[in-house]
């Protein structure tokens, strides 16, 4: 697996667990993540004019214009660490991201070589959301009820502040669900056809589903 190059897409609603397991696929496969949320995020911590303008579509759970997240990626895509491949998580949310992403790809000789599409049932992920802390400094997760963190507010891994992402209040999860059915489900389609996507059950633990996401890898590599 070390010498093949990966590009691949991670889809799936909000709290499916896209960004989980990007991590575990980068940790595993030695290659790039690009989280679009997590480069939004950056932005508007640092108040640069990306994050200025993405700030208030986040925070009601709409989508960042195209052309801005497109741009974003463009440029994200083009640094050294994802020549040997990548693994997109949270990108692309629309058909014409989609679009815009070959089109980007087909520029270089390369392509997206497989979509997969974790599911989840919406109970279970807004149970998942509303109790989503994460750490302001190393990014890492946990969950309120699930799993704990051993001391209030503050990250096992690294001491830092937990805090509650401003889109995982109730009101706003359920509108990034429908935004998710409305302009994202789309993009299942877009794959499907092309042979690329791949459906995965997202209720199992984290290794269940890394495990599962492993397997379609290496059929695909047997394909
Ligand atoms: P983004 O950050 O991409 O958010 P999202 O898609 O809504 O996804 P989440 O990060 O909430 O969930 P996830 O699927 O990664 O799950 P996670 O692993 O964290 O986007 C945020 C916003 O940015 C958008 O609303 C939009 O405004 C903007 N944006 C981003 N990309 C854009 C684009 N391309 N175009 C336009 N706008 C864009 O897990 C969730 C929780 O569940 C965690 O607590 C985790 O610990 C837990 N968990 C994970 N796996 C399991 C499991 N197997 N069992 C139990 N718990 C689990």
């Amino acid at each position: 697996m070390a010498s093949e190059v990966i590009r691949m897409v991670l889809m799936g609603p909000p709290g499916a667990g896209k960004g989980t397991q990007a991590r575990m696929l980068a940790e595993d496969l030695r290659v790039a993540v690009v989280s679009t949320g997590d480069i939004l995020r950056d932005e508007v911590r640092q108040a640069t004019a990306l994050g200025k303008s993405a700030k208030a579509f986040m925070d009601k759970g709409a989508l960042v214009p195209d052309e801005l997240v497109v741009a974003m990626v463009r440029n994200r895509l083009g640094r050294d660490d994802c020549q040997r491949g990548f693994v997109l998580d949270g990108f692309p949310r629309t058909v014409e991201q989609a679009q815009a992403l070959d089109a980007m790809l087909e520029e270089r000789g390369e392509a997206i070589g497989l979509c997969i599409s974790i599911s989840v049932p919406e109970t279970e992920l807004v149970r998942r959301l509303s109790g989503r802390r994460t750490c302001r400094a190393c990014g890492w997760m946990c969950h309120l009820l699930f799993e704990p963190p051993a001391k209030d507010g503050v990250c096992d891994r690294c001491g830092g502040e937990l805090y509650q992402r401003n889109d995982d209040r109730e009101e706003v999860i359920k509108e990034r669900l429908g935004v998710y059915q409305r302009e994202t489900a789309p993009v299942l389609s877009y794959y499907a056809s092309r042979g690329l996507l791949r459906e995965i059950d997202g209720r199992g633990s984290r290794e269940g589903v890394f495990a599962s996401i492993k397997a379609e890898l290496a059929n695909r590599r047997g394909g």
